[in-house]
């Protein structure tokens, strides 16, 4: 997307951080409107500074996975070209079965699963021709972890959805994008101290030899939203992670 040409607003949920906020700078720099959405208004402050506050940046603060808050940031946004949410609440996602918190699994659904649904619901109307919706799936879909299982539930569900949502909204068109290990501060909640040896012990194993950056996967929400023959699909942006 060229901006600079033919400039288009993107709303980003999850967009204070990691890649969405990656994803974010990325269209700015080209002169694209972009609303950035999360929970914490204090965090999309920060993202505001950090994106140097330009003219064409809105922020709003609102959950996705309510709906009251879902139908105020469409009310709010107006026209739009494209929708991509990357947020994810999975605090306390990875349990084993027999010891799980049911609440803790349902906010992860409504996290992952649900949002989406909320956002396709009532933001569709809302996008002008040739325009577009990107969720982001994960790897766990692929390669789960032993105590992973409501992360790959949710992430392969979300591949299903575009399927469906990509016929159901057509012609909007709707994919997903699938991160391997990204370095994002989602790592910084899950390893803690130990982040950058988990990252490190991956990137030994990826057949890359690196674990992603959030401008790898910005690139990639792009390219989705760029290219007009791409619909009801999922990107791997994974370093190769299925392979091993
Ligand atoms: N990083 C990885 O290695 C990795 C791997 C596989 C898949 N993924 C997936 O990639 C996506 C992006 O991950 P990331 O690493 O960029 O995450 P991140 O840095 O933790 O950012 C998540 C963003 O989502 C927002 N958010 C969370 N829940 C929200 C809600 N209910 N409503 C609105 N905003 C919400 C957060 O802000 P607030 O907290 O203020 O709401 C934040 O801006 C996620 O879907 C994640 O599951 C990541």
């Amino acid at each position: 997307m060229d901006g600079t040409k033919n400039p288009e607003h993107v709303v980003i949920v999850g967009g204070s951080s990691g890649m969405g906020f990656a994803l974010a700078e990325r269209l700015l720099a080209t002169g694209n409107s972009v609303t950035i959405v999360g929970r914490s208004p204090e965090r999309i402050k920060e993202a505001r500074v950090k994106l140097g506050d330009p003219s064409k940046l809105y922020a709003i603060a609102a959950d996705s996975t309510r709906e009251d808050d879902v139908e105020r940031l469409f009310g709010t946004v107006g026209e739009i070209n494209h929708i991509v949410s990357t947020a994810a609440d999975l605090t306390g996602a990875y349990s084993a079965i027999s010891t799980m918190d049911i609440a803790h699994a349902r906010r992860i659904i409504d996290s992952k699963v649900v949002a989406p649904l909320l956002l396709a619901k009532h933001g569709h109307s809302h996008i002008v021709d040739g325009g577009s919706i990107s969720f982001t799936s994960g790897i766990a879909a692929y390669r789960p972890s032993p105590t992973g299982s409501v992360v790959a539930a949710v992430n392969g569900a979300i591949e299903s959805l575009v399927y469906a949502l990509a016929l159901e909204l057509a012609p909007i068109r709707v994919n997903a994008v699938s991160p391997g290990w990204v370095d994002t501060p989602f790592w910084d909640a899950a390893a803690g101290e130990k982040k950058a040896a988990t990252l490190d012990a991956m990137a030994k194993r990826l057949p890359v030899g690196k674990v992603g950056k959030a401008a790898d996967l910005a690139q990639a929400f792009e390219s989705i939203m760029r290219n007009s023959f791409i619909s009801g699909t999922v990107v791997h942006v994974d370093g190769g992670h299925r392979l091993i």
